[in-house]
């Protein structure tokens, strides 16, 4: 059983190694450790991973996005975005997206490759409507990924924004950042589901030969989106 004990300000971890005999399916360890990571607060941001993607010029950008929902069964992950953003362009342009989780504190690495699919608008409109309304006021505001010349403009763009939205700045100031507000989701902004086509889970060993196993799977697209067939695993060499 692996533990985390908080101490001074860090994280002592009793790792443990991949089972001998491989699962069927990586989801249920990575979201044991995707658990132990965010109840544990282990890093600042334990649901961040590192999202790249690929552009019509054929070179991958990466950035950081925050995971916020995981569904072992079947299979996939979503964060959300600004689906004009620079990398809302790239996958609409090429779904296939490449995807990293790493918990330094736990020495443990997901990594996740697969196509990156808009998800339904009712995943996004509740996403959506639980955020504090500066977020939400934001995704109206900012083309994501366009240049502005300064801070300023671009709080003069968020003013905008909230009077067009009908909107009274100084009623929503006062009532704070948890203010009960309607604004409906942008149809620009929303969610990604990734569904992995591989998963390599990694761990450290004391021994310094850590251990490695990578999951594959076929991904049958459908009318009504995708349909995973079973998972094969290998171990590999460190
Ligand atoms: C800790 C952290 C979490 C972030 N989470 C998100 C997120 O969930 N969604 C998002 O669109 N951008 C998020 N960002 C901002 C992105 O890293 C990036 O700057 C932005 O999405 C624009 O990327 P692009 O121009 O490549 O599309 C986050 C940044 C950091 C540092």
């Amino acid at each position: 059983m692996s533990t985390i004990n908080e101490g001074e300000g860090h994280f002592s971890f009793d790792s443990e190694l991949l089972p001998e005999t491989l699962p069927t399916d990586p989801f249920p360890i990575f979201q044991h450790w995707y658990d132990q990571a965010v109840s544990n607060k282990i890093q600042r941001n334990p649901n961040g991973m590192y999202l790249c993607t690929v552009g019509p010029d054929a070179r991958p950008s990466c950035r950081t996005v925050l995971c916020k929902i995981l569904v072992p069964d079947p299979g996939y992950i979503v964060f959300f975005t600004n689906y004009e953003s620079r990398k809302g362009r790239e996958i609409t342009g090429n779904s296939e997206v490449s995807i990293l989780f790493h918990w330094d504190a736990m020495e443990r690495q997901v990594r996740i490759e697969g196509p990156a699919i808009r998800s339904p608008q009712a995943e996004s409109d509740e996403y959506f409507a639980s955020r504090r309304w500066e977020s939400r006021v934001g995704a109206w505001a900012s083309k994501q990924s366009e240049p502005i010349e300064s801070q300023d403009a671009l709080m003069l763009q968020v003013f905008e924004t909230v009077e067009q939205l009908g909107l009274d700045t100084a009623e929503l100031v006062n009532a704070g950042p948890d203010a009960k507000v309607d604004i409906p989701r942008p149809p620009h902004w929303g969610g990604l589901r990734v569904f992995p086509r591989s998963v390599e889970l990694w761990c450290a060993n004391e021994t310094r030969l850590h251990d490695r196993a990578r999951w594959t799977r076929e991904l049958v697209e459908t009318k009504s989106g995708i349909a995973p067939a079973q998972w094969s695993a290998t171990r590999l060499q460190p």
